[in-house]
């Protein structure tokens, strides 16, 4: 977090791009029909964390400023995907004729990007990563926006392999001129966000812009980014809950969570490689509120008849006064992209702040949202809510 300036102008009637990579997965979807439901006065903001007091009062840019494109591999029109996602429950029938006109002004605004390239083929990544920031850059001007957020929506990656030129912004620049595959695509994104002057959101668990050489890029260019991985199901549970048990001084002997996924995210989970990043920014939390020596681990399966849905089924083995063992249990099941939809609208609306304020680099306040967040602030979900809040009101005093 960066200082921050005194006068902050109000941004209302500003408009605001938001070019999302992934731009026709389900959470990518569902957004942009949200915000065409919510800027039209056809629902109420339910589940969006910026219409609450504290923070709704903050000079946000409001839902209908709000312009979409973005980058993604496959061709299936917005629409039809909405359609989709309508038949699965996702989104409310009623809607999808209300909202199809601003449906396809945002698919005329994605560009289909050809997936093998983002692999490795025989160019150099750094003509990659000009095309895609060429691409945000024409968005930007062609929309006349004030600002553009990226924000990383695709599928989770595996993690990669640490290499020493991820560690200088110099040796990084080095290996995108001479190699065709330095970067995971989600890195890319962030490093054609942030050469394009944009600030960057990464709601995956993919590495994004969590490497040395991004941070100094984002610093340099003046430009803040934050994530990573949405805290929208089980991990949100887990933040509120375990503070309960640190502060009643109960002791938690083993916490083990079990996860059953379907819909795209299923689908990419099942490769083991990819659920590892996922698995590691579950379990991040409590290992930081309850401290090591909890046992359980955390399990995601990939079951296809639960489409939309997940559910999460956590057991939880704790010890009372004079060592007397007790057991809680919860189920959570949750419609992931209804979960995940509001709160990627709250962090385009605060990043819009963060750029106007001048903050740069990574923006620790937006921990809230995340289940591995930036910077080593207190986990706890209550204490996340307060470094939100209070730089809601440092940023909005005049
Ligand atoms: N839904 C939630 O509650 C939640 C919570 C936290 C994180 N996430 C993360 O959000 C992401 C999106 O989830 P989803 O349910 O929409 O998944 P999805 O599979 O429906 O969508 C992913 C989209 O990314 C596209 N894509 C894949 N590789 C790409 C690339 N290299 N460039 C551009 N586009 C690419 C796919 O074609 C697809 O359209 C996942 O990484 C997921 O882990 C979701």
């Amino acid at each position: 977090m960066t200082t921050l300036r005194k006068e902050t102008p109000m941004r209302h009637g500003k408009r605001v791009g938001v070019w999302l990579a992934g731009a026709r997965g389900s959470v990518a979807t569902t957004v942009i029909a949200g915000a065409a439901a919510l800027g039209g006065g056809l629902a109420p903001p339910v589940g969006c964390v910026t219409e609450r007091p504290g923070l709704r009062e903050l000079p946000l840019p409001a839902f209908d400023a709000l312009v979409f494109g973005g980058h993604d591999i496959v061709g299936t029109p917005l629409p039809k995907r909405a359609e989709a996602l309508a038949e699965a429950g996702v989104l409310p029938g009623r809607l999808l004729r209300l909202v199809a006109g601003e449906l396809e002004a945002a698919d005329r605004d994605v560009v289909t990007a050809a997936g093998p390239a983002l692999d490795g083929e025989a160019a150099p990544q750094a003509v990659l990563a000009a095309e895609l920031a060429a691409d945000i850059t024409a968005f930007r001007k062609r929309h006349d926006l004030e600002t553009v957020v990226v924000v990383n929506l695709s599928s989770t990656e595996e993690v990669p392999a640490d290499r020493e030129e991820f560690h200088t912004l110099d040796g990084l620049r080095r290996a995108l001129e001479t190699e065709p595959a330095v970067l995971p695509a989600s890195a890319l994104y962030a490093y054609a966000a942030f050469t394009a002057g944009c600030s960057f959101v990464d709601f995956t668990p993919s590495t994004g812009a969590r490497l040395p050489a991004l941070r100094e890029l984002a610093e340099q260019r003046g430009l803040p980014y934050t994530g990573r991985d949405g805290k929208t199901g089980e991990t949100l549970v887990k933040s509120a809950l375990a503070p309960m048990f640190v502060h009643r001084a109960l002791r938690v002997r083993s916490w083990s969570g079990t996860n059953l996924l379907g819909g795209g995210d299923g689908a990419t989970l099942e490769r083991p490689e990819a659920a590892l990043s996922k698995t590691e920014s579950k379990t991040r939390v409590l290992d930081e509120i309850l401290g090591d020596g909890v046992e359980g681990t955390v399990h995601i399966d990939n079951v296809p008849a639960l489409g939309e849905w997940k559910t999460a089924w956590d057991h939880i083995s704790f010890e009372g006064f004079l060592g007397v063992p007790m057991t809680m249990q919860f189920t959570w099941q949750g419609c992931d992209s209804a979960l995940a939809a509001p709160l990627v609208l709250d962090l385009v609306r605060l990043m819009a702040l963060a750029v106007e304020a001048g903050d740069s680099g990574p923006q620790e306040q937006f921990g809230f949202f995340f289940k591995d967040p930036e910077g080593s602030a207190d986990p706890s979900l209550d204490a996340q809510y307060r470094l939100l809040v209070d730089w809601a009101g440092r940023v909005s005093s005049p």
